[in-house]
C-alpha cells in the first residue's frame, strides 16, 4: 500500500543522509522519471545536484527549449547542451537500426562525460531508473543495451566510476508518477508519452539528416498538438510519426508530384510490452492527414499504422 506523501518524506530524509554535503550529476531527458528523481534530489540536497540535460538533434520540436525552461521554472539547476550537430555528424550515413542506437548511445556519453568533469569533485551519479528497469531491461533495444555494449569496448567513461544513487528504483511507473504529483510536478510533465531515448532517430526509416529531422519534427508536432487539442491524447499510451524512406506519386493543381511518405503511429498499453493500436476517429485522421499534406512541404502522402505488438513493435526500428 503505497502513500506518496510518506515516500517523499522518508526518501528526502534518506537521500540527505546518503549524500550529505556530496555533489551529484544527473541526466535530464525531459521525461517523467529523470524529472521526479530530479525534484526528489533537489528538494533534499539543492545546489549540490547538477543536472544536464542534453540536446541530441532528435528530440520533438522545441522541446529542448520548452523543457529547459520548465526546469528552470522549477528551481532545477540545469545546465542545456546543444549537440545536435556532433550527433548528426557521428550518424551521416548510417541506416542500420542498432548501429543508429550505439552511435547515439555512445555520444551521448562522450558528451554527458564532458559536462560531468566540469563539476568539480562530484563524487555521486544520479539516475531515474524504476523497478521494471531494475528487473528487467524493458525493452531489448533500450538504452541499458546500448550502455552495455558499450562497456564492452574499452574502460568506463569516467561518470560511470560515480557513486550511483537511484531514489525511484523501487517505484512502479503509476507511482513514479503520484510521487510527482506530491511533488507538485506539472500533470503536463506527469502525463507525457514515453520517447524513446534515440528519439526521431529510429523513427526515420535509412539515414538520418538534419533535414529529415526537421521534417519529421513538424508533422509529428501536427499530430501530437491535434491529439492534445481534441482530448485524445491522454487516452492514448505513445504516438508518434514516422518518415518512410519511400517516395510516391501525387498529384497538386495539374502538376504530379514524388514525394515522401509518412506513417501516423499510436498505440494502446500499460507497459510498452505488449500494444494495440488505437482506434483514433476517423473525423480527426482526415483533419490531421489533411493538415500535415497541406502544412509539411516534402509530404504527399499519409498512411496510419494498424499493427498490434506483438508481431509489430511500438517503433518501426
Ligand atoms: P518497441 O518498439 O520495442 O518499443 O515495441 C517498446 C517501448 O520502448 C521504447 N523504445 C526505446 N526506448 N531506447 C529507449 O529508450 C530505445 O532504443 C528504444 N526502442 C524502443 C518505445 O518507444 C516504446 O515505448
Amino acid at each position: 500500500n503505497f502513500t506518496s506523501t510518506a515516500f517523499v518524506e522518508d526518501c528526502i530524509a534518506d537521500l540527505q543522509n546518503q549524500l550529505q554535503d556530496d555533489k551529484v550529476v544527473l541526466g535530464l531527458s525531459g521525461g517523467v522519471d529523470s524529472t521526479v528523481a530530479a525534484v526528489l534530489l533537489h528538494k533534499a540536497i539543492g545546489k549540490n545536484l547538477y543536472c544536464i540535460f542534453v540536446n541530441n538533434g532528435l528530440l520533438r520540436k522545441n522541446e529542448f527549449e520548452n523543457v529547459l525552461e520548465q526546469y528552470k521554472h522549477m528551481g532545477l539547476n540545469v545546465k542545456g547542451v546543444d549537440a545536435s550537430q556532433r550527433f548528426y555528424e557521428a550518424l551521416a550515413g548510417e541506416s542500420d537500426p542498432e548501429k543508429k542506437r550505439k552511435i547515439i548511445g555512445r555520444v551521448f556519453i562522450e558528451v554527458f562525460d564532458d559536462e560531468a568533469h566540469q563539476i568539480e569533485n562530484v563524487k555521486w551519479l544520479a539516475q531515474g531508473t524504476i523497478y521494471p528497469d531494475v528487473i528487467e531491461s524493458v525493452s531489448v533495444k533500450g538504452p541499458s543495451a546500448t550502455i552495455k555494449s558499450h562497456h564492452n569496448v574499452g574502460g568506463l567513461p569516467d561518470f560511470m566510476k560515480l557513486k550511483v544513487v537511484e531514489p525511484l528504483r523501487m517505484l512502479f511507473k503509476d507511482e513514479v508518477r503520484r510521487v510527482g504529483k506530491t511533488l507538485d510536478i506539472d500533470d503536463e510533465l506527469l502525463g507525457r508519452h514515453p520517447f524513446p531515448g534515440p528519439g526521431l532517430a529510429i523513427r526515420i526509416l535509412g539515414d538520418i539528416t538534419p533535414e529529415k529531422v526537421q521534417l519529421l519534427q513538424e508533422v509529428d508536432a501536427i499530430f501530437i498538438n491535434g491529439l492534445k487539442e481534441h482530448n485524445l491524447y491522454d487516452s492514448v499510451w505513445q504516438a508518434g510519426a514516422i518518415l518512410l524512406p519511400v517516395n510516391s506519386v501525387g498529384v497538386m493543381g495539374d502538376e504530379r508530384t514524388y514525394e515522401k511518405v509518412v506513417a501516423l503511429r499510436s498505440v494502446s498499453s500499460t507497459d510498452g510490452m505488449t500494444a494495440d493500436w488505437v482506434h483514433l476517429p476517423y473525423e480527426f485522421l482526415i483533419k490531421i492527414s489533411n493538415e500535415i499534406i497541406n502544412k509539411v512541404k516534402g509530404v504527399n502522402r499519409v498512411v496510419y499504422d494498424i499493427s498490434s505488438k506483438p508481431p509489430a513493435t511500438i517503433e518501426w526500428e
